[in-house]
This record gives structure tokens, C-alpha cells and sequence, in this order.
């Protein structure tokens, strides 16, 4: 009932000549697949990347919002303007922007709804750290940042937006989270989202699951129940290994 979803997250990385090298070399891979795929490139990169996909399914998504519309705040890039550049999707709440930013449970719920005010989808990344894992404290720590959207939103917080699992310590360090482990986390996820919003917003979210996804485990995740899609960061810079995990959706 839920299609599958595989997003590329590249951060911080790409150029004009790789952009292009990188989506000519891709489209042709997965032209037959059943899959949605979304690319977010760098906000400088946006228009460039939304041009080169122009005639195919795969759609343009951004990695970061502001809060505001527009107006005095130096250096930030509102949802209003994504969604002119051609934006369909925008990542809020990703760890490095938490960890490494600052930002709280309560600013990644405002910017969650700033991207829903312009009827863009979100992405709202939830996980745990290392530290919060041993203490067995994953649950308690992703049902704050959940609640927190839930405090923000209202009844319809999880209404048409997409929630990503990526446990901190799976993030770029090779360490992946087992199948059983991630299908824990997001049955947990979706009972949240039934208790808060009905149980049919529930069934009908997706619950993508981002750490440390390849070529090679991709399949195994993606055959989950509960597991809609993939959230990919290192591996969605090489186009053969990303259309490889666009596939392997069963
Ligand atoms: P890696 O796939 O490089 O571990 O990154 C995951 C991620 O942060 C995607 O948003």
C-alpha cells in the first residue's frame, strides 16, 4: 500500500561538472524502476540539478529550511524559495544539523511546519546516539523529537510528510543497524503516529531508515515490513551504487 521511497542526502558535496556527470550517468539506470527517488543536492546547486532532471521521475528535494519567510536573517534559505526553485521535498531535523547546529527538537518541529505551509514534503529525521542506545533510552529520546512535532502541529502533524530512522552512530561510520533493530524503531514510530494522528495517517507513512545504506544491505533493509524506503548519504554519490539501491526495492 505505501510506495517506496529512496532519497539521496549528498551534504555537503558535489560541483556543477559532477552534478551533471552524476544524473546523466543515473537516469538511464533506473528508468524502469517502481520506486520514487528524490535527489538533494546543496541549496547552490538546486536549480542546476532541477533543470538536468527535468523529463524524468526523479524529484528535486532540499536538505535544510528556514524557519521564516523571508526578511532580515542572513545566510538562510526559506522554504517559499525552495519550492520556487522547483524543491518537492525538504530534509529537516537530519543529526548533523542537530548535533553540529544546535538545533532543538522544538526548531526542527517549526521548520517541519514551515515546509508543510508551503505544501512541500517534509522529511523529518529522528534517531538516537550511541550514548543514548547503551542507556536504553532510544525510544524515550525519538518519542521526544516526535512529540515535539506532534506539540507544534496538532492531530495532522504527521499528515502527508515522511519520517527517516537514522540512528547517529550509523551515519557515515560503516556501522549499520540490523534489520530487527531498525524494524523495532519504526513499528515504535508508527504506533506513535497511530496513538497521535489515527491509525489510518499511520499506515499510510512512510518510514524510510538512513545509516550507513549500500549496494550490498540495501535489499535486506528494504525487505522489512516496516521499512518504506532509504535515506542515503555516502553511497548516493556514485551513481552506479545508488541505482543499485533504487533496485533493490522488492
Ligand atoms: P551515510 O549513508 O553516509 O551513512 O549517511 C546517512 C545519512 O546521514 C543520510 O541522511
Amino acid at each position: 500500500m505505501r510506495r517506496s521511497l529512496v532519497v539521496a542526502n549528498w551534504k555537503m558535496n558535489g560541483s556543477e561538472t559532477f552534478n551533471q556527470v552524476f544524473v546523466e550517468s543515473l537516469l538511464p539506470k533506473i528508468d524502469e524502476v517502481n520506486v520514487d527517488v528524490v535527489i538533494c543536492p546543496p541549496f547552490v546547486y538546486l536549480s542546476q540539478v532541477d533543470e538536468l532532471l527535468d523529463n524524468s521521475d526523479v524529484q528535486l528535494g532540499a536538505q535544510n529550511c528556514a524557519v521564516e519567510v523571508n526578511g532580515a536573517f542572513t545566510g538562510e534559505v526559506s522554504a517559499t524559495m525552495l519550492r520556487d526553485c522547483g524543491v518537492r521535498y525538504v530534509i529537516v531535523g537530519h543529526s548533523e544539523r542537530r548535533g553540529l547546529y544546535g538545533e532543538s527538537d522544538e526548531l526542527v518541529a517549526a521548520k517541519l511546519a514551515a515546509v508543510k505551509a508551503e505544501h512541500l514534503t517534509a522529511i523529518l529525521c529522528v534517531g538516537e546516539t550511541l550514548e543514548d542506545r547503551d542507556a536504553g533510552r532510544v525510544l524515550e529520546v525519538i518519542g521526544h523529537q516526535l512529540q515535539a512535532v506532534a506539540n507544534m502541529l496538532g492531530r495532522d502533524a504527521f499528515n502527508d510528510i515522511v519520517v527517516s530512522y537514522e540512528p547517529v552512530w550509523a551515519i557515515g561510520t560503516g556501522l549499520t543497524a540490523t534489520p530487527e533493530q531498525v524494524e523495532e524503531v519504526h513499528r515504535m514510530i508508527r504506533q506513535f503516529v497511530s496513538d497521535h494522528g489515527g491509525a489510518e495517517c499511520a499506515a499510510k507513512l512512510q518510514i524510510l531508515y538512513g545509516g550507513s545504506v549500500n549496494a550490498n544491505n540495501a535489499a535486506t533493509l528494504l525487505a522489512q515490513e516496516n521499512i518504506d524506503g532509504a535515506l542515503v548519504g555516502g553511497a548516493s554519490l556514485k551513481a552506479d551504487d545508488f541505482a543499485v539501491i533504487c533496485k533493490s526495492v522488492g
